[in-house]
């Protein structure tokens, strides 16, 4: 647990479990700034996630995650920041966001997922035949990384202050055990 800033919370987890519902919820009850991966990607780029998958390709925009990871993270202080479902899925930026937050894994079975999602055209990687098919494929991938978080919570039949509620008292804990090891 060494090296956690504790002034940032990171949500990562796969799409549809509500990390930007809770990301947003958080920042207003502590009173932190709310930094979403999404939306500086659409920002920055000018369109929508399903428009940049459509025309500069997946990789594209992979690469302005990894620009955010690497340039804009590492700033930020007081920060509630919620990623996309693929950018908590890379190792590698999982290691870097520990070192500057206490990342939390919102988690949900897959149907749940689905039931959330579906019909929804914003995610360019469900638009397939099969989209809970999809969704258990790409689930069963990317849990190994996601359960690296420093914190694992369910959205499943939970409230928005219950989930709150067990990530503040993760935060405030974390916090006060460094405070002790100092
Ligand atoms: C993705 C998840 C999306 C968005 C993009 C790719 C993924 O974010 O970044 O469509 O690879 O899981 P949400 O998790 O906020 O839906």
């Amino acid at each position: 647990m060494r090296g956690i800033r504790r002034e940032n919370i990171a949500l990562i987890g796969f799409m549809g479990v509500g990390k930007t519902t809770c990301g947003q919820y958080l920042a207003r009850r502590l009173g932190y700034d709310y930094f979403d991966t999404d939306q500086e990607i659409v920002k920055h780029a000018g369109e929508s996630i399903a428009s940049i998958f459509k025309t500069r390709g997946e990789a594209a925009f992979r690469a302005l995650e990894r620009e955010l990871v690497y340039q804009t993270i590492p700033q930020l202080r007081h920060t509630i920041i919620s990623t996309g479902g693929g950018l908590g899925a890379n190792q590698e930026y999982v290691n870097i966001l520990k070192q500057h937050a206490l990342v939390v894994h919102l988690y949900l079975p897959a149907e749940d997922i689905y039931a959330r999602v579906k019909g929804n055209k914003s995610r360019p990687l469900l638009q397939t035949e099969d989209p809970l098919g999809r969704i258990r494929e790409l689930l069963a991938q990317r849990l190994p990384v996601y359960h690296t978080a420093h914190v694992e919570v369910t959205t499943q039949n939970r409230t928005l202050p219950q989930i709150a509620l067990q990530i503040l008292l993760n935060y405030h804990f974390h916090a006060a055990r460094r405070h002790r090891k100092k």
